[in-house]
């Protein structure tokens, strides 16, 4: 996410502005920027791609930029590639109002229009820029900045936490939010403004968080703030107790809990992408309907989770689609002399953008001149820029080297992917497809329901610390939940563990089933129910420990399983997006137990750039 910093006291502003971003830089991003003040003169704004030291560079540490007013801001790109004219601050033409963003403005297609109608003129491809011209605009309408962003923020739609200044305000900061976060902080005559606690902690621990849909003016040592029908509100200041390493993970012990737990916004906000008013919409990617009937044959290509997101994609896009779905490894795919037909569509998932065997897959895939699509969390990144398409997955930056959020909102990508499919085959009938919207609609919630749940989960974690084997077994979709839950314990708690189909556990591997071995039983479709609850009583009566995975309603499992599992009810093609939520709990459970490292764990990297 994008990191946002404000200052107005008797300071000078910008070495205050560079520290504070060098504090977010863990949120990740890809430039930064300044804007300055110096009393009443026009604010100073200055840019940089890259790392934070290149912007540092360009300011002397701050010390060549004069004023004790200022914003600053690390950019995580949305709308737009990394680039200097992207960076924010962005500014009105005239420079009556200058500001820095993190969210995303969902309608900012519809207001640039609507300024555009009205002689505005764009010089960026960011959201963020249209949302400053439009409290511009108001601004030029009312003359006064709590009405300006009040009128303005009523039109946008979407998450927001905005940093705001206005030339004939000179010494005042403006904030707004909606769903993105900011704190304030006050100490003597000084007034403090961040995304995130770490940004200020080392000025003050006293602090006020403005809650959703109100607007703070900062001065020298004072805050006001009002909600949107600008009438005065008073917060409670909050006593920060954190250190500022925990800050950084907002309060969790790891950035992997954290990212678990920001599974709901990033579901949230990739669904909110390619959805509209009830619709798939693709149209940013540049897909068209008619390509999609066109595409005769997908063709998955990814690494890890990534593949393992594919595995689910295949059985939701066959099922739903009727089209032949094949799926690659990359590192397989790129030596095997695939053979591609001429209306296939090659997708490339990858959280990264950067791993060297899914590169390598869609260079072989564009060499044969197939089109491609990448489904990308990183803007910019190389698979992104190589694609044809690219459709943007919207976790945020991901830390934890073992992928939650950005998994789960690939899920999310390619459920939107699989009913555009579904209603350009005309395979499925209007009322189920909006029924199928609304549960894509309702996954949120349903994680967060199991995320408040999580207690019983850490207790069961805790019983089996200190196993040795574990198995995940399942059919369909299921069995590609167990192949990620399966390499989500392995890769953070160092157990071994394998994920089989269930009906082929018989074929061999059911051989090292012995009492008390663990067995996961993924069982979240109903048609397939009976058929792996047999599995399960094979294993059961080999001695295994049953943890059974189930829907809520499902409780015959329970005279198989010993510990069970439930997930909310949803329609099964979109079961593991809950499903998923239980295993990376207990993943990390086992691991924090064990005293690893779960955010880094051996011998993995974040992005695999090598062969
Ligand atoms: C998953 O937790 C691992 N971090 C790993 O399997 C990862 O999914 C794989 O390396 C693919 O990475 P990518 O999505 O960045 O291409």
């Amino acid at each position: 996410m994008c990191g946002i910093v404000g200052y107005t006291g008797r300071k000078q502003a910008a070495p205050i502005l560079l520290e504070g971003l060098s504090r977010l830089e863990y949120r990740g991003y890809d430039s930064a920027g300044i804007a300055v003040r110096n009393a009443d003169e026009e604010p100073v704004v200055i840019k940089a791609k890259g790392r934070l030291k290149v912007l540092s560079e360009k300011t002397n540490n701050g010390e060549s930029v004069i004023g004790t007013c200022g914003i600053g801001h690390t950019r995580w790109a949305t709308h737009g590639e990394p680039s200097e004219t992207n960076a924010h601050p962005h500014v009105s033409d005239d420079m009556n109002v200058v500001g820095v963003h993190n969210g995303i403005i969902e309608n900012y297609r519809e207001l640039r229009e609507r300024l555009e109608k009205r002689g505005y003129t764009f010089y960026s491809e960011t959201d963020t820029e249209i949302a400053i011209k439009v409290v511009d605009f108001h601004y030029k309408k009312y003359k006064e900045p709590i009405k300006a962003i009040s009128s303005a923020v009523r039109q946008m739609r979407g998450s927001y936490a905005f940093a705001i200044m206005f030339k004939d305000r000179p010494e005042e900061i403006y904030a707004a939010r909606k769903d993105s976060p900011l704190v304030l902080g006050i100490r003597d005559d000084e007034t403090y403004l961040a995304s995130d606690v770490p940004a200020i902690l080392k000025y003050t621990r006293t602090v006020y968080y403005i809650n959703n849909d109100e607007i703070a003016r900062l001065t020298k040592g004072d805050v006001h703030i009002y909600n949107l029908d600008e009438e005065e509100v008073y917060e409670e200041p909050v006593q920060i107790e954190w250190d500022a390493d925990a800050a950084e993970k907002g309060g969790y012990e790891h950035f992997m809990m954290k990212e678990i737990h920001e599974q709901p916004k990033a579901v949230r906000d990739t669904l909110h992408s390619v959805i509209k008013d009830g619709k798939v919409d693709l149209s940013e990617t540049g897909i068209t309907d008619e390509m999609l009937k066109n595409a005769k044959e997908l063709v998955f290509v990814a690494c890890g989770s990534a593949y393992h997101v594919s595995m689910v994609a295949k059985y939701v896009i066959e099922d739903l689609a009727r089209i032949p779905v094949r799926i690659d490894l990359a590192s397989e795919f790129r030596y095997s002399r695939p053979l591609l037909k001429k209306d296939s569509l090659v997708i490339v998932i990858s959280q990264s953008g950067e791993t060297a065997d899914s590169l390598a897959a869609l260079r072989e895939a564009k060499s044969q001149g197939i089109p491609t699509l990448g489904i990308v969390n990183v803007v910019g990144s190389s698979i992104a820029r190589e694609s044809n398409h690219v459709l943007y997955t919207l976790a945020g930056p991901e830390i934890a080297v073992a992928t939650t959020k950005a998994y789960s909102a690939q899920l999310a990508a390619c459920y939107a992917l699989a009913l555009a499919l579904a209603k350009v085959n005309g395979t499925i009938t209007d009322e189920y497809y909006d029924t199928l919207v609304q549960d894509l609609d309702s996954l949120p919630e349903k994680i967060q329901t199991i995320l408040d749940d999580k207690e019983r989960l850490q207790w069961f974690s805790s019983q089996y610390a200190n196993i040795q084997d574990a198995f995940f077994i399942g059919r369909g979709i299921d069995y590609a939940i167990s192949m990620e839950g399966s390499l989500k314990l392995k890769e953070i708690s160092y157990v071994h563990s394998e994920a089989y189909a269930a009906g082929e556990l018989k074929h061999g591997t059911i051989s090292l089933i012995e009492n008390g071995t663990l067995v996961f039983g993924i069982v979240t479709q109903q048609h397939l129910y009976e058929k792996t609850l047999s599995n399960l009583v094979e294993v059961k009566s080999r001695g295994g420990y049953i943890c059974g995975l189930t829907n809520y309603g499902n409780f015959k499992i329970e005279e198989t399983s010993d510990f069970t599992i439930y997930i909310p009810p949803v329609d099964s093609h979109f079961t593991t997006s809950l499903a998923v939520i239980p295993l990376q709990l207990i993943a990390y459970y086992i691991s924090v137990s064990k005293g690893l490292d779960v955010d880094k764990p051996r011998n993995l990297a974040k992005s695999v750039t090598v062969e």
